[in-house]
């Protein structure tokens, strides 16, 4: 933590004099697909070397946590980023081909499925925000729209496991605010008070992405209601802005104007499927145009991604904000597939941002002393801004690998050759979700004043302020 602390110029100092080398280390030709699949190869093998939970006496599907007692917030990886990373380890194999990580990702991706297969796994109830469970459902989402294999015949499937989140937040939606999700799945957990945009656009973007892959309109109508309803709260902007929330306390007002990246480009990617539903309707192509208009205005500066809540310190970004450009650049990439009139801009920004992501890729953190591990600051050039870890990576990989996007094949449905088996009542049965409502258990009150405490210290940012106490079971 200490190292985090020194002031950015002599970090910088400190950085390129004492461990980068100030120079390219991963090359890379955007002209060759060769080059593109080889660099981001290096970096998701790099990134996978911070995944323990296929060796033997761990957790599958975890990444490692932060401490029981989160006073550092920086100390570790909450569980939805696994959920994170196995989504965009499916759009590594996706675009490159490669399927040495297929088995361990299919192993988290089934092991943390929760015993009613929805991504309610019992031993993060304490921390379960909407977003949460949202991150892994659109990881297996995104396993049967790009024809992941299959799990076996006796394990939850990839579509079944999306509808079994769909099915269990729908009923936690209430008319608070005039409706939505509220952050956190459970009345008792701290964070419940609040309505976001990331909880929303999770649901959103899923119910959008099961309406074109099942073709049932139930979904496409709570996709739209869920749209409605953000744009009246204020938390999308007539220009497209999205902003992070509100407290439900004093009914959504005034609105945390804080900006994210991937709050803009999770629904983005939603409306790109709502447009593709509609088969084109005018309604949805000015959203799907507006929010990429507001993507590249607010976060590529210069073209380049950038995290503009804390990349100028990269100290003030929280492990969680350190991942979001990888969402920010997958889902842009995938929308281009289901609005293809976004492509050009679309991929112009994905060129210029991996062309300085790949400099960025130089740095030797004492737990990884490669010469290659990948920084936040892409516009910083081949000065390493100090920084390491998972959300780079994934970040790094993403916004490489999406420059294939246009020669990669288009996401199935069922209409189009995908195979994953649907259950349209999954989780429909699951009793520790009856609309939200969990019984309030010893650990869960623990859980609560644990936080109660911590809450007034920390920023309302992001999702590490209430994914905090997961490890309190
Ligand atoms: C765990 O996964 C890594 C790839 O991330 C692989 O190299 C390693 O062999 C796996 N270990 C076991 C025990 O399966
Ligand atoms: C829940 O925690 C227990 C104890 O650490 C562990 O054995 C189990 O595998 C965990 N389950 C999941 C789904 O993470
Ligand atoms: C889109 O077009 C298809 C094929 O013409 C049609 O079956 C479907 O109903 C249309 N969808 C909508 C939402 O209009
Ligand atoms: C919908 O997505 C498919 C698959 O990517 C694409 O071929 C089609 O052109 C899209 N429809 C519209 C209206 O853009
Ligand atoms: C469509 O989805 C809704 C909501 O999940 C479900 O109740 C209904 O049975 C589905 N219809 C079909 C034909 O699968």
């Amino acid at each position: 933590m200490a190292w985090l602390a020194i002031p950015r110029p002599l970090a910088l100092l400190l950085a390129t004099s004492l461990f980068g080398n100030a120079r390219a280390v991963i090359n890379l030709d955007l002209t060759s697909t060769e080059s593109i699949i080889a660099a981001a190869g290096t970096i998701a093998y790099d990134m996978m070397t911070y995944y323990k939970g296929n060796l033997s006496g761990q957790t599958p599907g975890l990444l490692p946590g932060p401490p029981p007692n989160p006073q550092i917030t920086n100390a570790g990886y909450f569980w939805w980023e696994a959920g994170a990373m196995f989504g965009s380890m499916i759009d590594y194999w996706y675009y490159t081909g490669d399927s040495t990580y297929n088995d361990v990702v299919s192993q988290g991706l089934l092991f943390q499925t929760g015993p009613d297969n929805d991504y309610l796994p019992q031993n993060q109830t304490n921390g379960m925000g909407n977003d949460d469970q949202g991150f892994w459902g659109m990881s297996a989402m995104t396993a049967a729209e790009l024809g992941f294999p299959n799990p076996p015949a006796n394990q939850p499937q990839w579509l079944a496991l999306a509808q079994g989140v769909y099915n269990t937040q729908l009923p936690r939606f209430d008319n608070i605010c005039g409706g939505g999700l509220h952050w956190q799945a459970y009345s008792v957990l701290n964070g419940y008070n609040y309505k976001n945009s990331i909880a929303n656009g999770c649901f959103f973007n899923i119910a959008s992405r099961l309406a074109v892959y099942t073709g049932n309109n139930s979904y496409a109508v709570n996709a739209e209601s869920t749209w409605d309803w953000i744009t009246n709260v204020g938390f999308i902007d007539p220009n497209y802005n999205v902003y992070d929330g509100a407290s439900t306390t004093t009914n959504c007002t005034p609105v945390n104007k804080q900006e994210y990246s991937y709050n803009t480009a999770v629904w983005l990617l939603g409306a790109a499927h709502m447009y593709n539903y509609t088969n084109g309707s005018q309604i949805w192509h000015d959203r799907v145009d507006g929010l990429v208009t507001a993507a590249i205005n607010n976060f590529f500066p210069n073209g380049i991604a950038y995290e503009k809540i804390c990349e100028a310190v990269p100290s003030k970004c929280s492990i969680d904000m350190l991942s979001f450009k990888a969402y920010l650049t997958r889902w842009m990439a995938a929308a281009t597939k289901q609005a293809p009139f976004i492509y050009d801009r679309v991929k112009a920004v994905l060129e210029k941002s991996a062309t300085a992501a790949a400099l960025q890729c130089n740095g030797s953190p004492a737990d990884h002393p490669n010469g290659r591990m990948c920084g936040l600051s892409w516009s910083m050039g081949t000065t390493w801004d100090g920084t390491s870890g998972v959300g780079q990576q994934m970040a790094a990989m993403e916004v490489i690998q999406s420059n294939l996007i246009q020669q990669a094949k288009a996401p199935l449905t069922s209409n189009t050759g995908g195979t994953s088996k649907g259950n349209p009542t999954a989780g429909q049965g699951d009793t520790t979700n009856p609309g939200g409502v969990k019984p309030i258990t010893t650990a869960d009150r623990a859980g609560a004043g644990i936080l109660t405490a911590l809450v007034a210290a920390v920023v309302l940012s992001g999702l590490a302020w209430v994914s905090m106490p997961e490890k309190t079971s």
